[in-house]
């Protein structure tokens, strides 16, 4: 397994790691005996970084890393989160004592921000953080989801060290990472830690992007997801955390480290997968279903916010007014000729629509991709 340095620091980590976001919507289950297994499985494999979070199944996630990790804990960078939208001072004690609590362990090796929250100055959770790293519960401190204006400002707040990791959502759809903040972090040795690296198990965007990465997986011996996940760690300062609930897959996931891609294929999967970016009128997306529940379906409910969302759509607006983008729409084309379903970001939808009062066309990424059968 390919080690990489954890941002400046001496601990060096998997380019393969572990995303366990187990419990989380979307993410199956399955039987906790299995889920153990899997992570001892990867870490044998040389997977020893482990990404989990609070919010994972609501602390089920830390609880079967924990266990996974017991006797092994030694061999693993164990990286976990603050709950989303929980980021007083008070809030990161709390959650990092629980975070030890549930996975039974005595320091977090990387403690990150899952999300932003404007409701909480930054430098208040940075400092909270930073007395953690001070205590030696702590290791070192990441951020997740972050735009460049954010990350330079948690840098800047910490006393004393350096945000170590920056976790992005990063894989062959979305590439908006390296726009700035990849450039940013390899000038900085932040470590980018790409989420979802296997753009949730479509691997890459639509089926001409596929025939790419087959093709070359194809004179590897390899599948395309070993080549779009050993892409991704070719870039300087990137590791990549996938999710499998498959034993095959997760050795599968493990040996795309081995992979030895030429600069050649590196250079044409970069310009044969380029992001499908277009602009496009607020009004020919539909930003939910008919069956959705909890959701805004018209501005005024966006702007009135009665279901109470934090960041609010008004709050998220001035980010976008002030030339904040956090991250790309994405769309899928809809059952209705010429309009297109959201699939992510409804919130920052609203949130563009009040910035520029409907008027302006918003950018998307166009997702042609669909779910192969096994991982429906
Ligand atoms: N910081 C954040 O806000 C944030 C957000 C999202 C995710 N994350 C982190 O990133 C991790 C991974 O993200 P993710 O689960 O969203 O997406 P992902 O790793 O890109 O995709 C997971 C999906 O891909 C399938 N898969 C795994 N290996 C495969 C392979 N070799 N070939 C084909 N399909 C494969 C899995 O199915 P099987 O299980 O059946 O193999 C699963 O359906 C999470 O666990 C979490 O740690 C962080």
């Amino acid at each position: 397994m390919i080690q990489k340095a954890l941002g400046q620091t001496a601990i060096s980590v998997s380019a393969i790691g572990q995303g366990l976001s187990i419990g989380s919507y979307k993410t199956r289950v399955g039987r906790y005996e299995d889920q153990v297994d899997n992570i001892r499985l990867g870490i044998s494999l040389g997977m020893t970084l482990l990404d989990t979070a609070p919010v994972y199944g609501d602390g089920h996630s830390e609880r079967v890393v924990g266990q996974a990790v017991a006797d092994v804990r030694q061999e693993v960078c164990l990286a976990t989160k603050l709950r989303p939208g929980k980021t007083r001072p008070e809030e990161v004690e709390a959650s990092a004592a629980e975070s030890l609590e549930r996975t039974g362990c005595d320091v977090i090796d990387l403690l990150q921000i899952h999300w932003p929250n404007p409701d909480v100055p930054l430098a208040d959770t940075i400092g909270a953080m930073g007395s953690l790293v001070e205590r030696g519960v702590v290791e070192h401190i990441g951020v997740s989801n972050f735009s460049l204006a954010e990350l330079e400002e948690a840098r800047e707040a910490l006393p004393t060290g350096d945000i170590q990791s920056l976790q992005v959502e990063y894989n062959l759809f979305d590439r908006g990472v390296e726009d700035d903040l990849l450039p940013y972090c390899q000038e900085a040795g932040i470590t980018v830690m790409a989420y979802s690296p296997l753009h949730r198990g479509r691997i890459a965007n639509g089926p001409d992007h596929l025939a790419v990465l087959e093709t070359i997986a194809e004179a590897h011996g390899a599948t395309p997801a070993q080549v779009a996940l050993r892409w991704l760690v070719s870039h300087e300062g990137v590791v990549a955390i996938p999710n499998s609930t498959n034993p095959t897959r997760l050795k599968e996931n493990a040996r795309s480290a081995d992979i030895a891609l030429t600069d050649g294929e590196i250079e044409r999967i970069s310009s044969a997968c380029a992001p499908k970016s277009v602009e496009m009128d607020t009004d020919r997306i539909r930003p939910a279903r008919e069956d959705e529940e909890k959701v805004y379906r018209t501005v005024d409910q966006a702007r009135e916010n009665a279901l109470g969302m934090s960041p609010s759509p008004t709050q998220l607006s001035e980010q976008i007014k002030g030339g904040e983008m956090l991250k790309p729409f994405r769309v899928t084309p809809s059952q209705e000729p010429g309009y297109y379903d959201l699939a992510e970001g409804r919130l920052r939808y609203w949130a563009w629509v009040i910035a520029f009062d409907g008027k302006r066309p918003i950018p998307v990424l166009l997702d042609e991709s669909s779910l192969p059968e096994e991982v429906v």
